[in-house]
């Protein structure tokens, strides 16, 4: 693993970055008033409702809802990772990435090293290219290629190349000790390291920034075994990288939908038929990690799978990274192909239209999910359906909370008959309802309020805003305890991460609550527009905080008062109602 990378040299990036400079240079950008304006990158508009500020260095689109600050909109926009994006933004600014300073434990090899590595793939690649093209031995490749029906365009697409069989091929050519952290020798003890691909059809496998990571290779026989692949390595990681993905991205950067296929010869075949919109996982299941990076670029996934039974197994355990990446918008479906044949295969005996109408009328997850239990268990009497509600709940558990996942669940009633699940899925959801409960209703509450906005609306999208704020807020030494206010929690955690972190800037501010439970909030409250004059901030602030303090404090005397009467008071409750009563003749801050 590499180091990470420092807390506080993102927030200074940040700060050094401009917004309006950045988007700029990827999107023209025109001034309006105080914003920046362009047609949104994010979806297809005639006129423009993308915006940015500079001040608040923050973009949003008005139409599609798109949002957040200067990393947020290379993630998006490049579809990059954090990481990545913070590497592109520094790249941008003309600053290096620091790392806090850990080691890779097998070589002691630090992460800056690894360009040689890439460039090393990125000449065997080209090697092995060359043997395909021009060498004797490499027209038994190209003959095996024409024998599948592989065009030459095709394998130049997918730089598909060939691996000479001899032992000593790439040693002879290349840096032994840079092939060896590539994973491109065998080094078995005792022994002199040799070459771990011979006689193999080859496959580069190459991450979306087209980087060659990895290899697998065939062999052009029945020999065994039939693929061999790169090992991990510093590059490679087996569990988050797909085959064809840079090959796809390629052709269409934002695809309908993807197809997850199994075999790098099915990626190919398809390609070669025009379908240029398939990734193989390699040789691996599928994992939340494969989801989440293909969801980035298409909203729909398709599984496809052989038919024969190891096939409809494999479908089965895709369930579980699948119901785990389900976000709302998010659509996964599944396709199982008739027995003995696999994608390559088929479309070969079908030709695209028949295969395209197969991926059109795959099967929904939840069709096939409930389908899939209807055939295992006996539904029409009550054990099965006992055991429909403990096999299936487990699965739905895991969805995000979504639309979908109420849907999912009603289902499972609707077929179980099992009117208890009621309880069950309140009390599973109760929790995490209501710690976002106050925060959401604060947002579903915009639109009526557009005119009048909650005291503590404003205060709180002021001190998102303006972070600078909550100095005001300390000085005053306010006591929360015991007052009641809608969005109170939100307010003290954002006080309480302020103080903490500090932050220069709205951006920096939003940059703490990346990936956290209250980020939606968040933004939503930073994207208010309160129409304050910079002169009025602090007075305007002041005021609100008043105002939600009186009401605060009004809410609880009331609730005490009304609470003595009927039930009577605890002796903390009867302390605070004291407080309280003083504070109201010697009047309260
Ligand atoms: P063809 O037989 O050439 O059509 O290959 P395929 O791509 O259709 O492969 P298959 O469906 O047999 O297997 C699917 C995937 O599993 C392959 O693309 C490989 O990634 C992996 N795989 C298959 N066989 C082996 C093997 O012997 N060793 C390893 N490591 N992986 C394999
Ligand atoms: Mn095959």
């Amino acid at each position: 693993m590499s180091g990470r990378i420092p807390r506080d040299f993102i927030d200074d990036l940040l700060v050094r970055v401009d917004i309006v400079d950045l988007i700029d240079s990827h999107v023209p950008l025109k001034k309006t008033g105080n914003n920046f304006v362009a047609r949104c990158p994010f979806h297809v508009e005639k006129t423009p409702s993308f915006s940015v500020n500079r001040k608040k260095q923050f973009f949003h689109c008005f139409g599609c809802g798109a949002s957040g600050n200067a990393i947020s909109f290379l993630m998006d926009f490049s579809h990059l990772d954090f990481v990545e994006a913070v590497e592109d933004l520094a790249g941008f600014v003309g600053v290096e990435v620091p790392r806090e300073s850990i080691e890779y434990p097998s070589t002691g090899q630090k992460k800056e090293d690894l360009s040689s590595l890439y460039m090393l793939m990125e000449q065997v690649a080209a090697f092995y290219v060359g043997q395909l093209r021009s060498s004797d031995e490499g027209k038994k490749a190209v003959e095996y290629l024409k024998n599948r029906g592989v065009s030459g365009d095709c394998a130049g697409d997918f730089m598909l190349g060939y691996a000479p069989d001899e032992w000593k091929a790439l040693t002879s050519r290349f840096n032994p000790k840079l092939l060896l952290e590539a994973g491109l020798l065998v080094d078995k003890e005792g022994g002199q390291p040799y070459d771990r691909f011979r006689g193999r059809l080859m496959f580069p496998i190459r991450d979306k920034r087209a980087r060659i990571i990895g290899f697998g290779g065939r062999v052009l026989d029945d020999s065994l075994p039939k693929y061999l692949n790169s090992p991990e390595t510093p590059l490679f990681h087996k569990g988050k990288e797909v085959y064809g993905l840079y090959e796809l991205l390629e052709k269409n950067a934002k695809p309908q939908r993807i197809l997850i296929v199994e075999g790098y010869m099915d990626v190919i075949a398809l390609a070669q038929f025009g379908i240029h919109y398939a990734v193989a996982a390699l040789g691996t299941a599928a994992s939340q990690a494969h989801l989440d990076l293909l969801f980035r670029f298409s909203s729909e996934l398709v599984f496809c799978f052989d038919g024969d039974k190891a096939g409809r197994e494999a479908a089965w355990r895709a369930m579980e990274p699948a119901f785990s990446s389900l976000k709302d918008g998010r659509q996964i479906r599944i396709m199982l192909l008739p027995q003995n044949h696999d994608p390559d295969s088929l479309v070969r005996e079908e030709g695209v239209d028949g295969f395209v109408e197969r991926v059109q009328a795959a099967e929904t997850l939840s069709e096939y999910f409930f389908g899939h239990f209807s055939n295992e268990l006996n539904l029409s009497e009550m054990e099965g359906r006992a055991q429909l509600v403990n096999k299936a709940k487990p699965y739905l558990d895991k969805l995000p909370e979504s639309v979908f996942k109420e849907m999912m669940f009603a289902r499972l009633k609707e077929l179980s008959g099992w009117v208890g699940l009621d309880v069950l899925e309140n009390a599973a959801t109760l929790a995490s309802k209501q710690v976002s409960k106050q925060h959401s209703k604060a947002n579903r509450k915009q639109p009526q309020d557009k005119g009048r906005l909650s005291s503590a609306r404003v205060a709180i999208a002021l001190l998102v805003q303006n972070p600078r704020l909550a100095e005001l807020v300390e000085q005053r030494d306010i006591d929360w305890n015991g007052l009641e206010f809608s969005g109170a929690d939100l307010f003290k955690e954002i006080l309480q991460t302020i103080v903490d972190k500090n932050p220069a800037s709205q951006a920096v501010l939003l940059e703490c609550y990346r990936g956290h439970l209250d980020e939606k909030s968040i933004k939503a409250l930073a994207l208010l527009d309160l129409q304050v004059p910079d002169d009025k901030i602090d007075t305007v602030f002041c005021d609100a905080l008043d105002r939600l303090l009186t009401q605060a404090r009004e809410t609880v005397w009331a609730r005490l008062l009304d609470k003595s009467k009927t039930e009577g008071l605890d002796a903390q409750e009867k302390e605070l109602l004291r407080k309280m009563q003083a504070a109201k003749l010697f009047g309260a801050k």
